[in-house]
């Protein structure tokens, strides 16, 4: 079997990793791939969509797995344009891709299809936006993807106004409109699906860190840790967001004609009141993906091939008992900036831990950073406190001027 799969983070380098290890003899490529993907995966050069299609043409590739979420949006659409030469593509097509490149277009999926979600009205100007908002705390979100920084729950007027010139009169993310909604509290959850035309799978719940520093302090990130397993959350609870959230968001996307393939990623705040969806995306997680994908087993690769072409056979896969920890080792600057190019030792110590690449390239001296998140850690354990020493301890030993990491990966809103 040949498998190209799109992106070249973290999240890309588990996923190949995962294909690789359920099926050694299949032939991997990856667009753009990164030097680390590199040794698993051969990668590909394409100067666009198109070109990529007639690459897999040409090399008869059976299987187009989709990481990134860019490419589901980009042009006619990644999924959309696979379908139309006949390859089977894990991932969604365009319109249904909306769900996570359009805050207002899910908003209204949710509303329409009467899952629980904030109150929340659609504005065009700063003026509408200020008579939208009625109190503080409030959500104000961009309505367009804005690589993780297009919310900001702003405390305040002071903050609200700061975000509304970023958005209407810097327009720092674009055109595009905002949604102003209401504030909600509550501990956060991921919950991944695969999500085949009528069918779905629930696979295991995650919690990313989306802040860079311990205590949920300073501002967001793109993730610096994740946990996965089963007992995050109760069977009960979990049985609750798939009788709310999961049954109707599959049921909604029938009735709305959009026929989803892909995993399906609902991100979710555990609210005093019950679950509340915050939002969708037409993916994996990252670095959800680099937790969870380490606990998969079984025929992950023929799981997905079969779901792209349109049955989901759950029975090919399952997932481990017990805990994933995944810590992030970023670059110095991140978020606001990142740096490049300082020498990473200590790879060749790690023992017990998988260490994901998520922003690195070779150097003369061997792999150095290149990117804001640079390494995900990660450890399995029986219990959450045997999987965060030994992904501490790994983490421990990998070196780089400015690496920043949090300590409290799997302890916070645990303990
Ligand atoms: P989103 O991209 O919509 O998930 O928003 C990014 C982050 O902003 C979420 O993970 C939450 O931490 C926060 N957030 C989003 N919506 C709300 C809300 N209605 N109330 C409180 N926090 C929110
Ligand atoms: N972990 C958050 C995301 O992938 O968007």
């Amino acid at each position: 079997m040949k498998i190209l799969v799109t992106g070249k983070g973290g999240r890309e380098h588990a996923i190949i990793t995962a294909l690789r290890e359920s099926a050694p003899e299949a032939t991997l490529y990856a667009y753009p791939g990164s030097d680390a993907i590199a040794d698993l995966a051969t990668r590909v050069e394409a100067k666009d969509l198109l070109d990529l299609i007639a690459f897999m043409q040409r090399e008869q590739v059976d299987l187009c797995v989709a990481g990134e979420e860019a490419y589901l949006v980009k042009d006619r659409g990644l999924a959309n344009l696979c379908a139309e030469v006949g390859i089977p593509c894990w991932g969604p097509i365009k319109e249904a891709a909306q769900l996570e490149a359009s805050k207002a277009f899910a908003k209204n999926f949710l509303q329409r299809h009467n899952i629980p979600t904030a109150a929340f009205s659609v504005v065009h100007t700063k003026h509408e936006a200020q008579r939208a908002i009625t109190k503080y705390p409030v959500v104000l979100k961009f309505d367009g993807l804005a690589a993780g920084k297009g919310v900001a729950v702003c405390p305040d007027e002071a903050a609200a106004t700061e975000f509304l010139d970023e958005v209407f009169t810097k327009r720092s993310f674009g055109e595009g409109d905002l949604i102003v909604e209401e504030c909600l509290t509550g501990p956060e959850i991921s919950i991944f699906v695969s999500v085949c035309g009528d069918q779905y799978h629930i696979l295991m719940p995650a919690r990313d860190y989306k802040r860079i520093g311990d205590g949920d302090a300073g501002p967001n990130t793109g993730g610096m840790g994740a946990v996965a397993s089963r007992q995050i959350i109760s069977a009960e609870l979990l049985a609750e967001i798939e009788e709310k959230m999961v049954k109707p968001t599959v049921a909604g996307l029938q009735k709305d004609g959009l026929n989803y393939r892909g995993f399906l990623y609902f991100g979710i705040m555990l609210t005093p009141t019950g679950p509340q969806m915050l939002e969708y995306n037409c993916r994996f997680g990252d670095p959800e993906a680099e937790a969870v994908l380490p606990m998969v087993r079984g025929d992950f690769a023929g799981y997905l091939f079969s779901a792209a072409k349109g049955e989901l056979k759950p029975e090919l896969v399952s997932f481990n008992e017990g805990w994933s920890i995944c810590v992030i080792l970023a670059s110095a600057g991140y978020p606001a900036s990142s740096r490049n190019g300082d020498v990473i030792a200590g790879l060749d110590s790690v023992n017990g831990s998988r260490v994901f690449h998520c922003g690195t390239r070779r150097g003369d001296s061997g792999f150095e950073t290149n990117g804001g998140r640079v390494l995900a850690v990660v450890a399995q354990g029986d219990t959450r406190e045997a999987a965060r020493e030994k992904a501490y301890q790994s983490a421990g030993g990998i070196i780089f001027d400015g690496q920043q990491r949090r300590s409290d990966i799997g302890r916070m809103h645990f303990e």
